[in-house]
């Protein structure tokens, strides 16, 4: 890597803390869960228009390890969301050459979307033209510790060695690149323990838009926020 990189490209790896179904839902004096419908609908097109802005991987924040703390019935609301996108999506997603991930912690999903979740990544699993990763019961120290574990295990305990780069094999996002641009709806600036690791040098773009009214014009907005940033990784200003 040269000692500075403008971005000013399209990103090839964008991730989405999706907030504010619940916000835009209550300003319509309507139930949370019906933000969250609309908010599939939203990922729907997001899907749609990365692939049409020219970015590769899309990773898109769901549920976090912290949203069991939602009272059971927007909990169980959720899990129905993923589990209905799988099954309606999952053929026309691999029909479009679209490779499925699902990022996170197992433990707690239950027998039928862990069924769901190993048929989609199987299915997909030799697609390469677009990359999806939707982060569900998802941590990012929830994820550390868990790779540290698995670390540990293949190093016979001993990490002494262990190189950041060997590292990152035992984390969900394995083979993927790191996330160049993380996005986070809703006015909220915080990264609520999403990719801890892997957005170590993303650029953050905030926005006050509600998950479900991001539509192109807002994708295309955050996108071109990007290209403005200087990415310096540590070196020194460019040019
Ligand atoms: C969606 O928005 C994010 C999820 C956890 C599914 P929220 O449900 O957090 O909506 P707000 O933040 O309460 O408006
Ligand atoms: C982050 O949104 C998690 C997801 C988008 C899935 P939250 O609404 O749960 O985050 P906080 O509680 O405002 O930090
Ligand atoms: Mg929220």
């Amino acid at each position: 890597m040269s000692e500075t990189e403008p971005s000013g490209l399209t990103p090839q790896h964008v991730a989405i803390i999706m907030d504010g179904n619940g916000r835009w839902a209550a300003s319509r004096g309507r139930p949370r869960a019906f933000g969250h419908r609309k908010g599939v609908e939203a990922v729907r097109e997001a899907v749609r228009n990365a692939g049409e802005l020219g970015v590769r991987y899309l990773t898109l924040f769901s549920f976090s390890t912290e949203n069991w703390n939602r009272p059971a019935a927007e909990v169980e609301a959720l899990f129905e969301l993923l589990r209905r996108f799988v099954a309606a999506d999952l053929d026309r997603l691999h029909a479009e050459g679209v490779r499925v991930r699902i990022l996170g912690r197992r433990e707690g999903l239950g027998e039928e979307l862990l069924k769901l979740i190993g048929s989609v990544e199987r299915q997909t699993a030799g697609n390469d033209r677009f990359f999806l990763n939707i982060a569900f019961n998802y941590g990012g120290r929830d994820e550390i510790i868990r790779a540290a574990r698995l670390a540990a295990e293949a190093h016979g305990g001993d990490l002494s060695r262990v190189r950041e780069t060997d590292f990152a094999r035992y984390l969900d996002t394995a083979d993927l690149p790191d996330p160049d641009l993380v996005i986070r709806t809703s006015g909220e600036h915080r990264i609520s323990n999403f990719l801890l690791w892997q957005a170590a040098y993303a650029e953050f773009v905030f926005m006050d838009t509600l998950w479900p009214d991001f539509d192109k014009a807002a994708f295309e907005q955050a996108l071109s926020e990007f290209a403005s940033r200087d990415r310096r990784y540590g070196g020194v200003r460019h040019g």
